[in-house]
């Protein structure tokens, strides 16, 4: 037998592993440290009260025999997908329910969605960005081509017609620079994919955190976006889901390469290789999307925000230079005296006990930065940032 030679292509361990596996062994070799984490971007406030009744409520349903449920429709349940269709129409955009999947996460449709893609389309890459998009790609062996995101630019590259690309990556509010696209901007990325026949993957899982409303928070508000873009979002940070795992793709009818349906072709891979999200999650995912469940989840994320202010206030008065924060979670710093982003990674948790995200971990244009979140708690933040403070 043969195994999949381009694993051996990828780095030894995934980021966010290499990143839990130096911190367990600081950690092992300081137990009294208090180690903060601000580095992974997972949420630290509760589920809201109208999902977990949601949870309890549904678990209850699945104990007894007649609202007991089996096996749910492929493309998740009726409610969740009507509650993300009017989601979505809270926002001015409009989409079929039937263009609606119901999934476990972001993270695994970005990677499941390359079975619809042959491993011989060249693939066009930001860098810095969520490691998720390089590393599911070379494991299929697919040319990638990275395009520069650069202070320059302000984190935010445009196309290039010289540039051949089959598939388009692009994640706004961005993960990891807090860069937001414009409307504009993403209007210039639909045209190049219509006239070059590529598909654009759209990570919009941070959409949330969006504030300016000219800004927007779908690639489905640009015109004929429909016609060249699949859209992946997720409750893991709106809604505090990354332990309980729901999201969801939009793939839209009028999408159509060499002549077949991508709706179609996905519905054929996700209902032959996937079984769906459970009932009491997805019952607690519609709670998150009625007007009381968007109302507490508002209130987590002015945690967040407060949390972000509270971060940028103090580069500010360090001198540091920094971005993102205003409409993301994350916050986008320059290393302290020309640091590499690792060496001030070991450095701050060494001497700091601070656990951030080497910026270099998200591509070579990342070398020199740090990535911090906001989702650590008020108090944990506030702790963090007098230590940096006193550090540095
Ligand atoms: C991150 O820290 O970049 C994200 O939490 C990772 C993820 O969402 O998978």
């Amino acid at each position: 037998m043969k195994i999949n030679q381009n694993y051996n292509t990828l780095e030894k361990s995934y980021l966010f592993s290499r990143v839990a596996e130096k911190v367990a062994a600081y950690k092992q070799a300081h137990p009294e440290a208090e180690v903060i984490s601000l580095g992974i971007g997972d949420v630290t406030r509760p589920l809201c009260r109208s999902a977990v009744r949601a949870l309890i409520s549904a678990a209850e349903d699945q104990g007894r025999a007649e609202t007991f449920h089996g096996y749910g429709p492929e493309q998740g349940y009726p409610f969740l997908r009507r509650a993300i269709r009017e989601y979505y129409g809270s926002f001015g955009v409009s989409v079929d329910e039937e263009e609606i999947f119901v999934s476990d996460g972001a993270k695994s449709d970005i990677g499941n969605i390359l079975d619809l893609f042959s491993e011989e389309n060249t693939v066009l890459i930001p860098d810095p960005v969520y490691p998720v998009y390089r590393d599911t790609n070379q494991m299929a062996g697919r040319k990638i081509v990275y395009m520069r995101a650069t202070k320059e630019n302000g984190f935010l590259p445009m196309p290039d017609p010289a540039v051949e690309a089959d598939i388009i990556y692009l994640c706004s509010p961005n993960n990891p620079t807090g860069a937001v696209y414009t409307r504009r901007q993403l209007q210039k990325w639909v045209e190049y994919a219509k006239k070059r026949g590529a598909v654009i993957l759209f990570d919009a899982a941070y959409e949330s955190f969006i504030q300016e409303k000219s800004l927007p928070r779908s690639i489905f508000e640009i015109e004929d976006a429909k016609s060249c873009a699949i859209e992946f979002c997720s409750f893991s940070k709106t809604a505090g889901f990354t332990g309980t795992r729901c999201g969801y793709t939009v793939v839209p009818r009028r999408l159509l390469r060499e002549g077949s349906s991508l709706r179609d072709m996905w519905m054929r891979r996700q209902s032959t290789k996937f079984n769906g999200v459970s009932y009491p999650v997805q019952k607690a995912a519609a709670a998150v999307l009625t007007n009381e469940g968007l109302a507490e989840c508002r209130e987590n994320l002015e945690v967040y925000r407060r949390n972000a202010k509270r971060i940028t206030d103090t580069l500010d008065a360090m001198g540091i230079w920094h971005t993102g924060g205003k409409n993301s979670p994350y916050i986008w710093m320059e290393c302290p005296n020309n640091m590499t982003s690792w060496d001030f990674f070991d450095d701050l948790l060494s001497r700091g006990a601070i656990v951030g995200t080497p910026g270099s971990g998200f591509g070579e244009n990342g070398e020199g930065f740090f990535r911090l979140t906001s989702f650590g708690t008020e108090e944990n933040t506030a702790k963090a940032m007098d230590r940096l403070r006193r550090l540095f």
